[in-house]
């Protein structure tokens, strides 16, 4: 514990921090990565007022107009750190077969080999910011604890609005509380005197996971989910783990899930409230249909957010499945969001917003695609001259197609008033859904569990700016968890099917699982369904189906909506239309069916029997 004093560097820990094992990681970290100082958050507004400050001293922030966006803040980043890097993300458990083939994974003494020289010195002539967050209400028996070390004050301040973050989580945490060690550098180490660049990175990147350890090691970038490591490293890859392990015993407990979902509450013009809870993949409208404003005709349906992009979920003693929001915040997709397709989301970035790569028009305000009319001249994310007419002839983007907000829940005016109480919402039901062009209908109910985990399990979705590599490529996504399941996917699976199993098994009814795709599109290329708002006709369709009263048709895959059953109150969509987007071309599945035997070929070590067996039964209805 005396090794920061050995080499000159005091760590300064506050007295109210007690905590043994943390104290001696700290030191061990310090030691490591050779920062200039330490510095402790104390979560308070004070200290993030500070720290935006320093931001914007060190160019990093822009501060926006006052008026326009009051306390509100824009960051650029460097252009070649814009995204989550799916390539550079590892879980490096003891067996490769515990990461299963769906996850990078290297031998973790292997992994700490590789790390070693990179972190060490990673810090020189930086702050380390020790940051201490609950993901979960604070001291909720749900709720867990962890403390990023980060030598960016960017991430500091990102985590104070999407996480409960501050000094109270040391009193939670107490003198042997447990906690989950994250470990953060940028990667930019500074000679004495040179001047940091605005956007620090390192063109090496490594997002690590040890999950028998529980350890996240991240190096090189700043950006969202590679950086904010309470985030799809805490909350989805090791907290998947946590919820698998907990599984078994001598109780037979079911454990829980952590799963890339939104949470939404839905009441009815009678009053009867109904949550559901709806994975997509990554900038394929969560926190859109989170904040959904229910459309003309839909005179007293009211949807309220619990959250947008997490859900912890845990079976309750009456045998119920209930959803908690791990996060505080939301880091959600800028670009393509307007008063129109999302009124409550702009709502919500009326002030106190961090802003990352978006545009800065010339009264100080911000811009992206898809906000509205665009302004004659602004300075892009990369900090070029940006006009309609450069974008016409050079197709420059003013944001990038990745650009997103940080901002806390409460000010979104859709806020659940159940959103942060520890003992969660009962889910009612479960939506997958992907963005497919073609194949995919609108809206597909499951007819059993199983039969829902399949559908979840082969969804396949194209990829998104979300992610560093190429766009619009479909691949399976598995419950839009391929890059979050922070183990073998075919035991996630598995976890999936026996928690139904020994629920069902004590009495309890089990959500009902819908798949749904927004996405496709006509021969012009456009999407046909109106999306965003519009949503609420098919969620609708599915509460009138849990309460029993429509029918819905029999298919091959499950059971779809007739026309009649949609309420079209105030929207033109004439049965043609609705043929387009449900209707079930037998060749393109039958090629479809070949994708999910590429992916049960993929998954084949420890693939459930009942994933296979509900194959051949599709396989078999589509050959009839
Ligand atoms: P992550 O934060 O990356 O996990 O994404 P998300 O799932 O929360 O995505 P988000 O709701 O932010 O939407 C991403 C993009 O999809 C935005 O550009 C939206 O405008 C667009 N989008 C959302 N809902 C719809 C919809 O119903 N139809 C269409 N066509 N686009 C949509
Ligand atoms: C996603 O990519 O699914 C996100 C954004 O929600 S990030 O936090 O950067 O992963
Ligand atoms: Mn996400």
């Amino acid at each position: 514990m005396n090794l920061p004093a050995m080499q000159g560097l005091n760590l300064n820990a506050p007295a109210y921090v007690k905590n043994a094992r943390l104290i001696a990681w700290v030191a061990d970290m310090v030691a490591l990565c050779k920062p200039d100082k330490v510095y402790w958050c104390d979560g308070s507004d004070e200290e993030y007022d500070r720290l935006a400050r320093q931001l914007v001293d060190a160019g990093t922030f822009r501060k926006l107009d006052p008026v326009k966006r009051p306390n509100s803040f824009l960051a650029c980043s460097d252009p070649g750190d814009v995204a989550r890097v799916e390539d550079r993300t590892f879980i490096c458990s003891k067996k490769k077969e515990d990461a299963g083939p769906t996850n990078n994974w290297t031998d973790p003494d292997e992994m700490r080999a590789t790390l070693q020289p990179l972190f060490d010195g990673s810090m020189r002539g930086r702050t380390m910011y020790v940051v201490p967050f609950s993901m979960g209400p604070l001291g909720s028996p749900i709720a867990h604890i962890g403390i990023e070390l980060s030598d960016s004050a960017y991430v500091a301040v990102n985590m104070k609005i999407m996480t409960r973050m501050g000094k109270a989580v040391y009193d939670v945490l107490g003198v042997n509380g447990e906690f989950v060690p994250c470990i953060h550098t940028v990667g930019a180490p500074l000679q004495p005197g040179e001047k940091s660049s605005s956007w620090p990175c390192n063109k090496t990147k490594y997002i690590v996971h040890y999950p028998e350890t529980r350890e996240i090691w991240s190096f090189g970038s700043g950006y969202g989910g590679n950086a904010l490591l309470g985030k799809k490293c805490f909350a989805l890859r090791i907290a998947s783990g946590m919820g698998r392990a907990a599984a078994g015993g001598a109780s037979g407990s079911p454990g829980w899930l952590a799963e890339h979902m939104l949470i939404l509450g839905v009441t009815t013009p009678e009053g009867r409230k109904y949550h559901v809870a709806a994975a997509f993949p990554s900038a394929c409208g969560k926190t859109n249909f989170a904040m959904l404003i229910p459309p003309k005709g839909f005179d007293g349906w009211k949807v309220t957010t619990i959250g947008d992009d997490i859900a912890w979920i845990k079976p309750g003693a009456d045998g119920k499945l209930y959803a908690i929001n791990p996060e505080a915040g939301y880091f959600g997709v800028a670009p393509g969001t307007n008063t129109e397709t999302n009124p409550n989301c702009m709502a919500s970035l009326d002030k106190n917003v961090i802003f990352t790569n978006v545009a800065l028009t010339e009264d100080g305000d911000v811009w992206w695609e898809g906000m509205g009319p665009a302004p004659a001249h602004a300075i892009d994310w990369q900090g070029k001259d940006w006009t309609p007419q450069i974008a016409k002839e050079t197709g420059a983007k003013a944001a990038h197609a990745n650009a997103r907000f940080t901002v806390a829940a409460i000010n979104n005016p859709a806020l659940d008033p159940a959103w942060d109480d520890p003992k969660g919402v009962a889910i009612d039901a479960f939506i997958f859904g992907g963005r497919r062009s073609t194949t995919v209908p609108l809206v597909t109910e499951a007819r059993n569990w199983v039969e829902g985990v399949y559908m979840a399990a082969t969804m396949g979705s194209e990829t998104t700016a979300a992610i560093v590599g190429e766009v619009g490529v479909v691949r399976r996504d598995p419950f839009a968890m391929l890059p979050f399941t922070g183990y073998n996917m075919s035991d996630y699976f598995q976890h999936w099917l026996d928690l139904g199993r020994k629920l069902s098994g004590s009495g309890a009814s089990l959500p009902k699982i819908f798949t749904t795709n927004w996405f496709r599109k006509g021969d012009d290329g456009k999407f046909v369904w109106p999306g965003y708002g519009e949503n609420m006709r098919v969620l609708k369709w599915m509460i009138d189906r849990i309460e029993g009263k429509v029918q819905g048709t029999e298919h091959v895959f499950g059971v779809g909506p007739a026309y009649s059953e949609v309420s079209w109150t105030g929207l033109d969509f004439t049965p043609e239309q609705f043929k387009t987007v449900t209707s079930i071309d037998k060749a393109a599945w039958q090629k479809e069916m070949q994708l999910h035997t590429e992916l049960f070929k993929q998954l084949e070590y420890h693939l459930p029997r009942e994933l296979a067996e509900t194959k051949s039964r599709i396989e078999e209805r589509l050959a009839a």
